[in-house]
């Protein structure tokens, strides 16, 4: 049984979709031995992350970076899992009002410290979610737990 681990952090509500979307993904049909557990960043801490065989983490920009949320559970965990963490296979989320870049850059640097890997191409959904952003998201869950299962990662 693998463990698939969702972190994220919403204010108004868009990430908040776009991870739920990312959970549908992760217990479809397709998939039949993964564990999920979805946490926002304020509530998860190392012990998810040692818990973890894969990884999806989901932030709003905020002022052209990642949430302060986000940075705190980096911030929280990064020295606590040091030397304990196989690679870990990693995708990105991101809400933004009109651009995400800065956010997914900042989150880039970061995770490579872990390290986890990131195994699939972001998702940067740029303004109002749409049904193809969560459709993209979905497809981000199922595709890290179908490849978690399968062994790719
Ligand atoms: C304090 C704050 C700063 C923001 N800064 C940016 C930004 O730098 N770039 C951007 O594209 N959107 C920015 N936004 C817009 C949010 O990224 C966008 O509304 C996002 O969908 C919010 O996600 P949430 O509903 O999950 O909180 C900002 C929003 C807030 C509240």
């Amino acid at each position: 049984m693998k463990h698939l681990l969702i972190v994220y952090h919403t204010k108004t509500g868009n990430t908040g979709q776009l991870a739920e979307a990312a959970r549908r993904g992760a217990v479809s049909e397709a998939v039949t031995d993964v564990r999920l557990r979805l946490r926002t960043a304020a509530d998860a801490g190392p012990g998810d992350l040692l818990w973890a065989d894969g990884l999806l983490l989901g932030t709003p920009e905020n002022v052209g970076y990642m949430s302060g949320a986000m940075k705190d559970f980096l911030d929280r965990t990064f020295y606590e899992v040091e030397g304990e963490l196989q690679p870990l296979p990693c995708a990105i989320f991101i809400s933004a009002g009109n651009d995400g870049s800065g956010a997914l850059r900042a989150l880039r640097r970061i995770i490579k410290g872990y390290p986890f890997v990131e195994v699939q191409d972001p998702l940067v959904a740029q303004g109002p979610i749409t049904t193809a952003h969560l459709a993209r998201c979905e497809e981000l869950g199922q595709a890290l737990a179908v490849g978690l299962e399968a062994g790719i990662y």
